[in-house]
């Protein structure tokens, strides 16, 4: 008695079927591949700290005795002016309100060389495109004796610390 051994699709598509589940089975491990890739680009950028580390807000200036009455010292490095007047001494913005240039300090007030506005003595606006007053920051007396500037909280104009 013979038994056929043949399937009922036949010798060809059988090949045809085994190609085609290589080829899903290829497709399927690379999809899990490029997934697993993508997932663990993704965990890393989302674990990676974004933080920048720039200057910090709050710093110390020097002693009081540093800025002897009359003086209008601009701090370049930290876009300040430390101005004192008798006991009273505060620390003015020197980044000009309009696009950001440091304004220097003129007869006047201040002057900006990018588009000519003009501040007074106290940073309020006397001409050109500026759009707000200078801000003037918070000025502390830290416990060593040393001023510090806190570049985060903006104070009232005219408010000036006493020593
Ligand atoms: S940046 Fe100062 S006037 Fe434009």
């Amino acid at each position: 008695m013979a038994v056929n051994l043949k399937r009922s699709s036949g010798t060809g598509a059988s090949t045809e079927q085994i190609q085609r589940r290589r080829m899903l089975g290829w497709l399927t491990g690379l999809g899990l591949f490029g997934s697993g890739i993508l997932s663990a680009v993704s965990n890393f950028v989302f674990i990676k700290p974004r933080a920048t580390y720039g200057q910090p807000q709050r710093f110390s200036i020097g002693k009081p005795d540093d800025f002897p009455p009359g003086t209008r010292a601009t701090l370049g490095a930290r876009s300040l002016c430390v101005v004192r007047e008798g006991n009273k001494i505060a620390a003015l913005s020197t980044t000009c309100t309009h696009l950001g240039c440091i304004v220097g300090v003129s007869d006047t007030g201040f002057a900006c060389p990018c588009h000519g506005s003009r501040f007074d003595q106290d940073g309020t606006v006397t001409g050109g495109p500026a759009p707000r007053p200078l801000p003037w920051y918070k000025l502390t007396l830290a416990p060593n004796g040393e001023l510090e500037v806190d570049k985060d909280i903006e104070i009232t104009p005219g408010s000036y610390l006493s020593l």
